[in-house]
Order: C-alpha cells, then sequence, then structure tokens
C-alpha cells in the first residue's frame, strides 16, 4: 500500500524494546496461523492463550470474526478486502510484538504474498514472525463445518467462499506445519511452546 501522507515523519521513544521485554519477563512474537476456515486456527490460538498465560506470558489473540466487526466492519470477502484485512492486521499485530506480548493472530490469509507482507512488516523491524500452517485436507474442514459455512457455500448462499470457490495458497515454507487431524490439541500447544523456547521468546 502507497503512503499516501506527506510531510510525517517518524517520532522515537526514549523507552526500548529490551526495556519493555525486562518489564513482562519476555519478548513478543507473532504467530501467525493460516488455514481453511475450520481447519482449527482459532482453537489452536485459545489453547495456546491458555498455556501461554499459565506461564505468566503475555498474549494476545487476533481473531478473524472478531477484527471483522471492529477495525475491520468495513472489509468483505473480495481479494482486494483480504488483502487489506491482512495487511491491517499484520500492522496491529507488530504494535503489539513492539510492546512485548505475544500475538496469536488467526486467519484464514488465503494469499501468500499478503502473509509475505505481514513478515516483512515484522521483520524490517527485528521482530519475530512465526508462520503456523493449520492443516487440514478440504474433506475434513467440510465435514466438520462448525458454522456451516460450507454447506451454504456449496449451497450458493454463501460466493466466494475459500476453499470452495475462492482461493487458498497453503505456505511452501511455514516455520510449523500442524495437521489438525492428526494431531492432539495438547501435542499441538506442546510443538507451539517448544518453538518460543527455542527461539528464547519465552523462558
Ligand atoms: S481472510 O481471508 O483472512 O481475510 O478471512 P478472515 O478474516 O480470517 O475471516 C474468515 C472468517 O469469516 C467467515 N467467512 C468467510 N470465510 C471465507 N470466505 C468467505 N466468503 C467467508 N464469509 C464469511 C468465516 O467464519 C471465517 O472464519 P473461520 O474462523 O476461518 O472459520
Amino acid at each position: 500500500t502507497e503512503q499516501k501522507a506527506t510531510n510525517v515523519h517518524w517520532h522515537h521513544g526514549q523507552v526500548s524494546r529490551e526495556d519493555r521485554n525486562k518489564l513482562l519477563g519476555h519478548k513478543g512474537a507473532t504467530l501467525w496461523f493460516t488455514g481453511l476456515s475450520g481447519s482449527g486456527k482459532s482453537t489452536v490460538a485459545v489453547a495456546l492463550e491458555n498455556a501461554l498465560t499459565a506461564r505468566g506470558a503475555l498474549c494476545y489473540r487476533l481473531d478473524g470474526d472478531n477484527i471483522r466487526l471492529g477495525i475491520n466492519k468495513n472489509l468483505g470477502f473480495s481479494a482486494a478486502d483480504r488483502t487489506e484485512n491482512i495487511r491491517r492486521v499484520g500492522e496491529v499485530a507488530k504494535l503489539f510484538v513492539d510492546v512485548g506480548v505475544i500475538a496469536l493472530s488467526s486467519f484464514i490469509s488465503p494469499y501468500r504474498a499478503d502473509r509475505q507482507i505481514a513478515r516483512e512488516t515484522h521483520e524490517k523491524d527485528g521482530l519475530p514472525f512465526i508462520e503456523v500452517f493449520v492443516d487440514v485436507p478440504l474433506a475434513e474442514a467440510e465435514k466438520r463445518d462448525p458454522k456451516g459455512l460450507y454447506k451454504k457455500a456449496r449451497a450458493g448462499e454463501i460466493k466466494n467462499f475459500t476453499g470452495i470457490d475462492d482461493p487458498y495458497e497453503a505456505p511452501e515454507n511455514a516455520e510449523i506445519h500442524l495437521r489438525t487431524d492428526q494431531l492432539t490439541l495438547e501435542q499441538e500447544v506442546e510443538v507451539l511452546l517448544k518453538e518460543l523456547e527455542k527461539r528464547g521468546i519465552i523462558p
């Protein structure tokens, strides 16, 4: 997205990222969950939020349905709106991570290029971005159909539904790949906690 305003300049503060990390006792990072509707993105984010909170780490969930009721209520599901949805969420997640929070971001985020922009938004400022592919076969997501949306999409009542008549571009090199139809929720949380420990984000 092009910079629209002119004559704007970054204003530096005097509190460093290290100062904030010291207050919290851990570092910030974004875990970026991507996958089909019904793949389990929100479920694993909620379970991880519980586990991190129990360990005394401060995290916050950014979730498609929730964000689309607030900051992104003016966006629909066209390709351009999905791109803007992900751009804004990438920027918001980055702010959380700069504070030192572990941001758990769960959006279908169907386009590889959009996820790459969210990644670069973090990495250009030295902030960790961990892409988590929440992977199930479409048939399995459709069988789960927790909100009855696949049924509606098949009936033509919802247009441009991801996986049915709209694309999902699976990650090619996500840091973490979770087959949620082959792992338990506990195992998934364990994999994610280990990754955060390995990277020195949580002690
Ligand atoms: S995106 O593609 O990343 O901008 O989508 P996201 O913000 O994650 O929103 C996905 C949730 O919106 C509901 N929904 C749809 N999803 C996909 N395609 C269409 N057309 C659509 N219409 C509504 C659906 O409940 C998605 O929730 P999840 O949690 O992924 O099942």
